[in-house]
């Protein structure tokens, strides 16, 4: 009885925090199946070696080997290198992890904003279909297009997956009610732009709208609200203990996201899981730092949430809460912060007076 857990540390900072997967994972002894660590390659400095960025061995192991994963973080130049394509998001499309789902939640307890949210991010469309294209007019100047795609299909098994997600947080929040700061009922808000963008956002809408229709019997507790992308930023930024389940196409979650760590004061701090039906994959949020790379000092807490989101994925929702409070106690007591929420703790320093709490 074992669980085998694909590990792909990639560039950057991916490498120095993924170690504390493992660690956790290991640190939770005989209360979970036996964790097998199998190392996969993927990356830029992968592609910069040997010409992929993606081995089709990574994406073959996943399949055939591995009960889920664990991914660091690449780093993508922002100018086009020929032959390149950002392996995470090929992955997520290998993979068919079609949600990426973001909590984010401030500390019970600390000063600060108060939110406890959760971006349901559509994981495999929208314009990270990446169909661009740039031709020259008869003046000279360049033009560039991008397509944007929405399908139903995809809105529709997102907008479910943002359902069953609600419904799992209020039964939480029954059992806990201190634990989130939205009061009533489970609420789903869908993020869209659908007075501009009426055939792409539109489509996003109903088809999210229709999922909550097509199933009242289930989904009859929800209240579904929703709000136009940019309004929502600013509902956001003051007023964030509103929100319980957002659901947004793959651009606005991207967006939203970073934005909503910075009320918690770091992306260092919010973790993600790349899930679809058979398959889940942990990743914190954040990208490879380049900034604070090789230093020791990447913030090691978003990885260790998103062990916990795997774990809680593959049904060891005890162990994963676990986790979190080890995680919070350590952030409450202030002690061992790593510089981006202010401390002076190196990433391993960190690591350790969490696992000492587990
Ligand atoms: P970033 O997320 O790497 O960094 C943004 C800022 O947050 C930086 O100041 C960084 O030092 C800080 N930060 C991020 N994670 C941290 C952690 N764990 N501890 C402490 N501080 C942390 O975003 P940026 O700088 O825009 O992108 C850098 C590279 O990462 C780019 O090549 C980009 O393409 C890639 N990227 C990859 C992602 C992924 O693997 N899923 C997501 C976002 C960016
Ligand atoms: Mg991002």
């Amino acid at each position: 009885n074992t669980l085998k857990i694909g590990m792909i540390p990639a560039d950057g900072i991916g490498r120095e925090v993924l170690p504390a997967a493992q660690r956790t994972l290991e640190a939770l002894g005989s209360s979970i199946p036996k964790p097998e660590f199998i190392p996969l390659l993927a990356g830029w400095d992968l592609f910069q070696k040997t010409g992929t960025a993606l081995p089709e061995e990574t994406i073959r192991t996943l399949k055939e080997e591995c009960d889920g994963a664990m991914f660091g973080a690449v780093s993508s130049p922002s100018h086009k290198v020929a032959g390149y394509s950002s392996p995470i998001v090929a992955l997520r499309k290998h993979m068919d992890l079609y949600a990426n789902i973001r909590p984010v939640a401030s500390v019970p307890g600390q000063d600060g904003k108060q939110i406890n949210m959760v971006i349901v991010r559509e994981n495999t469309e929208c314009l990270y279909v990446k169909q661009e294209e740039v031709t020259t007019l008869p003046d000279g100047t360049k033009k560039a297009i991008a397509i944007r795609q929405i399908t139903e299909r995809a809105s529709s098994r997102i907008g479910r997956m943002a359902f069953e997600l609600a419904l799992k947080r209020g039964q939480e929040r029954e059992i806990n009610p201190s634990a989130s700061f939205w009061k009533g009922p489970p609420k789903v808000t869908i993020i869209h732009k659908s007075n501009v963008l009426s055939a792409t956002d539109g489509l996003f809408r109903e088809t999210v709208r229709s999922v909550k229709e097509s199933d009242e019997a289930r989904y009859s507790s929800i209240l579904l609200e929703e709000q136009i992308v940019d309004s929502m930023v600013y509902r956001l930024f003051r007023e964030p203990e509103i929100f319980d389940v957002t659901v947004a196409p793959n651009l606005y979650g991207d967006i939203i996201s970073d934005g909503a760590a910075a009320l918690v004061g770091s992306l260092g701090l919010v973790p993600s899981l790349n899930a679809g039906d058979s398959f889940a994959m942990g990743e914190p949020v954040h990208g490879s730092a380049p900034d604070i790379e090789g230093q020791g000092i990447a913030n090691p807490i978003a990885t260790i949430r998103s062990t916990a989101l795997l774990l809680s994925h593959l049904g060891h929702t005890e162990q994963a809460a676990r986790i979190n409070q080890a995680v919070n106690s350590v952030l409450l007591e202030g002690r061992f912060l790593t510089p981006d929420l202010g401390g002076k703790s190196k990433t391993d320093e960190v690591i350790d007076a969490i696992l000492k709490k587990l």
